[in-house]
């Protein structure tokens, strides 16, 4: 049997025989987690944190965040709580489709009309075939036709409904790949995928008195911060890093595909280019403007969505019933709250003072000591601004020896 026909226990055991020894899993979570990739063996657990009031159009909402990383629910709290005291954020999201690219090897027969005139019937006859997207509201909206010497490219715009949709797209333009093959002229496919292209891009806007950051001057740094961001690509990365920690979480969270919407945020903060900070701030009159548009391919349903129990937990949360289009309004409102509460620290006391404050509870998470103790090294910690593991375990031994 090959190792990816085993049985999750045996493929344990197998590397128990390699004298690696896992960790305990219930059955039922193991044989789950099988279901959703290859050569299961284990899994992985991470922390989902709350994000208690995010106001966007109108509506609070409850949000989870799943990160390991100390700080970045702290943070989106911190900027959800200035957006919920100055009206909260406005979020418009434009579910306008994924793309699709189909290429084609073309011989010199082909004439590129003949196909344009084909086209509504070719889309028509898709739609007819998978007539259970269109149903849900989706279905392929349009396709754009280019001809490079020997090959024949198509950008097929397809609208998923409520799902992320890749695994549909997917089938849709391997089936229209097909029906291609028929034209004359048309020698073979070379690929039919769906591309990660910015689409599907949701903005979002917050407008806060400066009084609510610290006051004109603190504004005018966040909004300086900012403007370094747009032409300087090393400080760039590092504020969208700061709005992917909330994005990437609340992703997670909902069950959807990180990777995509990375890859594509990467794509859109280029688009002019040299590669820019996604969110802006300004200070217009006794206001800090921030905005933020980025582009987010997610889903409600669909992929492993239904089935992950952790996951359905978070729908439970976020609300049930809730839209792909709303979720995109809260995924960006948290990814501009990330932002805000790190140019915030940034312009003010600096990232560190509250990143190791956190920090500081992982050490004492790891320490070897009572409660009692570890309540007491964490105090000093923080008294004197100490964080390391090495720091920890001194101020233990000190109080150790006091007593
Ligand atoms: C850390 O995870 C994210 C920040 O570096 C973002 C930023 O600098 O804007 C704090």
């Amino acid at each position: 049997m090959k190792f990816y026909e085993l049985t999750p226990e045996k493929r344990r055991l197998w590397l128990k025989q390699q004298g690696i020894e896992l960790d305990e899993i219930d059955q039922q979570t193991l044989h789950a987690l099988n279901q959703l990739s290859e050569n299961v063996v284990g899994q992985l657990s991470l922390p989902v944190g709350l994000v208690k009031n995010l106001r966007v159009n109108d509506h609070s909402y409850l949000v989870p965040l799943v990160t390991e990383e100390p700080s970045v629910v702290a943070a989106a709290n911190h900027g959800a709580s200035l957006f919920a005291q100055s009206g909260g954020v406005t979020a418009r999201s434009f579910r306008n489709g994924i793309y699709g690219q189909i290429v084609l090897e073309i011989s010199e027969a082909f004439v590129i009309d003949n196909l344009k005139k084909n086209l509504p019937n070719l889309i028509a006859k898709t739609n007819k075939q998978f007539a259970s997207l269109v149903k849900h509201g989706g279905g392929v909206k349009e396709v754009k036709i280019k001809r490079q010497n020997t090959l024949l490219y198509l950008r097929v715009l397809i609208n998923p409904a409520e799902a992320m949709g890749a695994n549909r797209a997917n089938s849709i333009l391997e089936y229209m790949a097909s029906e291609l093959a028929n034209y004359s002229g048309i020698k073979k496919k070379l690929f039919a995928i769906l591309s990660n292209y910015p689409s599907q891009l949701t903005s979002c806007k917050a407008k806060l008195h400066v009084s609510l950051v610290g006051g004109a001057e603190v504004a005018s740094r966040i909004a300086l911060l900012s403007q370094i961001g747009q032409t300087d690509p090393y400080r760039a990365v590092t504020n969208n890093k700061g709005i992917m920690n909330g994005i990437d979480g609340v992703l997670l969270a909902s069950g959807n595909d990180t990777r995509a919407v990375e890859a594509a945020c990467g794509v859109w903060a280029s688009r002019q280019g040299t590669y820019r900070s996604l969110s802006s701030w300004q200070v217009e009159g006794e206001n800090l403007l921030g905005q933020l548009t980025v582009p987010l391919a997610l889903g409600t349903v669909g992929g492993s969505i239904n089935s992950r129990k952790d996951v359905q937990q978070n729908y439970r949360i976020l609300g049930q019933g809730i839209t792909s289009q709303v979720l995109a309004n809260i995924i960006a409102a948290v990814g501009l709250a990330n932002n805000l509460a790190a140019l915030l620290a940034i312009a003010t006391t600096g990232i560190q003072a509250g990143h190791m404050k956190l920090q500081a509870r992982n050490v004492i998470a790891n320490l070897v000591a009572s409660p009692q103790e570890k309540r007491d090294v964490l105090a000093l910690m923080t008294k004197q601004h100490l964080y390391s593991q090495t720091d920890a375990q001194k101020f233990l031994k000190q109080l150790r020896e006091e007593k």
